[in-house]
């Protein structure tokens, strides 16, 4: 694969470019048209999905040539002991009622799909108009809990990545590209 935009930016030896800048957005190109289409006629609310998901919302809302009204909602899992009970504690509510609005859900990964899960029972609860999930990355054999995605960006194997908003340690989420750590845990404590 090509190389990223600014990928000398970081470089850094322990990154492997897994997906380039050009391609992460001629791709959120496509979903914009998609939901462009899929979403003429309805009132489209975005929410994302804190923090991970704010790099590709910000991408994604400009490439969808329709009004549209956003939220976001943080979440984070209870800790590693309880993270397979898909237990997830609400670290910002939405400020907009949901209610009757059409919301797409804008996730970064779909990794064991206990988060999104949640967030979908959650919000069924809450009357919408309709409810859809769109995620940058699917990592399939890490599901814990099948959760349909109607838009996804790309299927990955089971590797970590950070950038596009993915973090190790809260870093590297400003890569402008998708990369694998070749040692995660060094990245983290940096
Ligand atoms: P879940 O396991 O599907 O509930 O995903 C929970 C969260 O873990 C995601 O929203 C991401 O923030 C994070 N996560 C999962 N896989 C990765 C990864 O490969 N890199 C960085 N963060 C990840
Ligand atoms: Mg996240």
């Amino acid at each position: 694969m090509a190389a990223g935009r600014r990928e000398s930016f970081i470089n850094d030896p322990n990154l492997d470019v897994m997906i380039d800048y050009e391609t992460i957005q001629a791709r959120v190109r496509e979903l914009g048209a998609e939901i462009t289409r899929d979403y003429a006629n309805k009132k489209l609310h975005v929410i994302g999905v804190l923090k991970g998901a704010c790099v590709f919302l910000s991408d994604l809302m400009r490439a969808i040539d329709l009004p549209v009204s956003f939220d976001f909602i943080g979440t984070s899992s209870y800790g590693a002991s309880t993270k397979s009970s898909g237990e997830v504690r609400i670290t910002k509510d939405l400020d907009i009622s949901p209610c009757g609005r059409d919301v797409l859900l804008v996730e970064d990964i779909i990794d064991t799909g206990l988060t999104l899960n949640y967030l979908i029972n959650m919000l069924r609860s809450r009357e919408l108009g309709s409810l859809e999930i769109a995620a940058l990355l699917d990592k399939p054999e890490r599901h814990e809990i099948e959760v349909h995605a109607r838009y996804i960006g790309f299927t990955i194997p089971n590797q970590f990545v950070v950038g596009y908003g993915l973090d190790v340690g809260e870093l590297y989420r400003n890569l402008p590209f998708l990369a694998v750590p070749k040692n995660p845990d060094a990245l983290a404590r940096r």
